[in-house]
């Protein structure tokens, strides 16, 4: 599987794992409409890599734009990042995120079985398993969704779980993303949210250079030892790099298969760190990592959030030989210096 196709490579998640996969040796395309990215972020893949990725600007709602790609190329494999993924905003926009997310993904299969491409790894997320579960989050666990973004991810798994019984060659892995922050080390490429942050660590950062003036803390009341929320943060580069043992998974079932049938599965897979840190612990460890203080003012609870959750991740690591290899801290220090590249960007 050489020849990968990445959907919304452009963005913060896809632009990382495009690293890792250049790196690893992987000719990589990306598809993507810059809707919520830059096409200035090739340029920092190619000074970060040394290679300037295929990119075709395209949404994922034109099925003649992905069939375009499919003719054009030789595609192996697919990493499907392309969504929108603000659930404040999905909650006002409910038929923007159903469109986009859904149908983008339905086109994306069509185009994938008329090509007999079968080889899928999909971006899932840890909302999907909605607010009764208890910690930590174990894959078998029943999904439900709390916004109308999180029931696009239940929809699309539940939706690929019929592909599969409908046509077994195809080999899917759904990888729950639970909170992703950092950067590259380099400090040229990261999260750079439009408009104010709706995430905890863009915020901080922004407070960090002066941007705005303190982080609002959403509810110290939680049942959390200090009172506020608690999540499981990972490092985007250890997420990139789970997108790679998801890939070779993907690659030895194939193999496994041409010897022995129904080798290919829809396995859902945990990629978090195994353990939460709150609000507070966040503020202080940016803090001890930057030197820089954070001030903050508590306010009311956000709505719509949970006291605590995080990841199980025995079966990532286990099946996909898969681990998280950044603390907290890196997430800290990786962040500011892209944030402090970001400021002299924009002040330049
Ligand atoms: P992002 O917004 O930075 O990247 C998504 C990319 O997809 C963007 O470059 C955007 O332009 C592109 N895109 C969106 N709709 C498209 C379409 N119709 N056609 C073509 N391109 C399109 O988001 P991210 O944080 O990198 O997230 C990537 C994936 O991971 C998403 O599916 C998201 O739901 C999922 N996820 C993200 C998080 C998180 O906290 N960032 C957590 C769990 C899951
Ligand atoms: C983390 C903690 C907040 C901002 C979201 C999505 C989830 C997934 C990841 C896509 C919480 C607190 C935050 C602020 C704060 N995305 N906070 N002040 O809500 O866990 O997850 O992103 O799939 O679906 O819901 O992440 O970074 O917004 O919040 O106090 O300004 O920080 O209350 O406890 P969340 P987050």
């Amino acid at each position: 599987m050489k020849n990968i196709l990445v959907t919304g490579g452009m963005g913060f998640i896809g632009s990382h794992t495009v690293i890792a996969l250049i790196e690893a040796g992987f000719n990589v395309i990306i598809l993507d409409n810059l809707c919520n990215s830059e096409i200035t972020t090739l340029k920092q893949i190619e000074k970060i890599s040394g290679h300037y990725p295929e990119f075709y600007f395209a949404n994922l709602m034109h099925k003649a734009s992905i069939e375009a790609v499919f003719m054009q190329q030789e595609i192996h494999g697919v990493i499907h990042f392309a969504a929108l993924k603000a659930v404040g905003e999905s909650v006002d926009k409910p038929l923007s995120y159903y469109q986009n997310n859904l149908v983008g993904t339905l086109n994306l299969c069509q185009v994938m079985q008329e090509f007999n491409v079968f080889n899928l790894v999909f971006s899932s997320s840890a909302t999907v398993y909605g607010d009764k579960n208890p910690i930590p989050y174990k894959e078998d666990m029943p999904l439900s969704a709390t916004s109308p973004y999180g029931q696009s991810k239940v929809m699309i798994e539940q939706m690929l779980q019929d592909l599969h019984l409908s046509e077994p060659r195809w080999n899917i892995s759904l990888l729950r993303y639970f909170n992703p922050i950092g950067a590259h080390s380099s400090g040229l490429l990261g999260e750079n949210p439009k408009g104010i942050p709706n995430n905890l660590m863009p915020y901080i950062a922004q407070v960090a250079t002066g941007q705005r003036q303190a982080l609002g803390i959403f509810g110290n009341d939680y049942n959390t030892p200090d009172g506020t929320g608690i999540r499981d943060y990972i490092h985007v580069m250890d997420l990139a790099n789970g997108h790679l043992k998801a890939l070779a998974q993907l690659a030895s079932q194939n193999s496994a298969n041409q010897t022995n049938r129904n080798k290919t599965s829809v396995e859902a897979y945990n990629l978090g760190a195994g353990h939460g840190y709150s609000v507070l612990e966040v503020v202080k460890a940016f803090e001890n990592a930057t030197g820089v203080h954070i001030p903050f003012k508590k306010l009311a609870r956000r709505a719509g959030d949970i006291a605590a959750f995080y990841a199980d991740t025995h079966k990532a690591n286990k099946v996909l030989d898969w681990q998280v290899e950044r603390g907290l801290t890196q997430m800290c220090s990786d962040t500011w210096r892209w944030q402090l590249n970001l400021s002299k960007r924009a002040n330049s």
